[in-house]
């Protein structure tokens, strides 16, 4: 069972934080800074950050440990912005993951391995220009759009910005609600977010005000009623897509035919979907 009433907070003291430890290869070794559990399934975690690893907002990186001395990594967004002096991820926790069931034991001043070429699809140059923002996720799939609605420039790209973030339970939501909050509070674009984002946390399995897969709610246009925006359509409606494979799946059909088509870095359209997301 999930309860937020479990989440735990421990921050380093200054003394922890300070110049991290680092190595040649294709790793940058970061420290933990802080970390925080939401439920059993969820944690985030934040490190330090070399000053040389650059990204763009939506991009992830090899993340990982070391065990018996050998680097076992897995695809993770940065939820942080990449303006920002830290690096923060969201991470599932899954009790015989490989990797998983590892970092959820993670503690203030461990060392994190974080590789030195981010990549990713869900950036602003695979996309068309257009109206409005829409980013789908699901559990943790909602990492990158933590650092792209922390991104001032992406908001000057449309009128509004849909974050959809789909769980089975309200306890899993918890880390949407947080980072929504933050970026409305923030002291210098928090006027911009205010404006412009939508935020429609939705669950599946438990009562809440937005009930529904985010299929469901496209199809029945009840997205649309609730947040007071036309039907999806390709020619004003640019979407990102990160989560379970089920929602990558369907979502892609669903779009596909309304007419969106999949953009890449060559080839600018309606739609990008981001495949490498940790399930382990
Ligand atoms: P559901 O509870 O109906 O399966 P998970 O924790 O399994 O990754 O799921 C996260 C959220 O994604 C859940 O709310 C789940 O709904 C939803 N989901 C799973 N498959 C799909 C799909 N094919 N399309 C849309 N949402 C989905």
């Amino acid at each position: 069972m999930t309860n937020a009433a479990d989440n735990s907070t421990v921050t380093a003291p200054p003394a922890q934080a300070a110049a991290p430890k680092k190595s040649g290869g294709a790793f940058n070794r970061e420290t933990v800074l802080e970390v925080q559990h939401y439920t059993d399934r969820l944690f985030r975690f934040r490190t330090t950050r070399d000053p040389a690893f650059r990204f763009v907002n939506g991009q992830f990186a090899m993340i990982g440990i070391e065990v018996e001395g050998k680097p076992l990594l897995r695809a993770y967004s940065m939820a942080s912005a990449n303006y920002e002096d830290d690096l923060e991820f969201f991470s599932i926790k899954v009790p015989d993951g490989p990797l998983t069931s590892r970092l959820q034991h993670l503690k203030v001043g461990d060392t994190v391995l974080v590789g030195r070429k981010p990549t990713g699809t869900l950036v602003q140059p695979n996309l068309l220009p257009g109206k409005r923002l829409y980013m789908f996720s699901t559990g943790t799939g909602i990492a990158p759009f933590s650092s792209v609605i922390k991104d001032p420039e992406v908001y000057d790209l449309y009128d509004h910005l849909i974050l959809v973030h789909g769980c089975r339970q309200v306890a899993e939501l918890q880390y949407g609600l947080d980072i929504v909050k933050a970026a409305k509070e923030n002291e210098f674009f928090g006027e911009i977010v205010r404006e412009k984002l939508i935020h429609y946390p939705t669950v599946t399995r438990e009562a809440y005000v937005h009930q529904g897969r985010a299929t469901e709610l496209i199809e029945s246009g009840k997205l649309f009623e609730d947040i007071g925006q036309p039907p999806l359509n390709p020619a004003e409606d640019r979407v990102m897509l990160c989560g379970s494979p089920g929602l990558l799946r369907d979502l892609v059909k669903l779009l596909q035919d309304r007419g969106f088509r999949e953009g890449s870095g060559g080839d600018p359209a309606t739609y990008v979907i981001e495949k490498a997301f940790v399930e382990q």
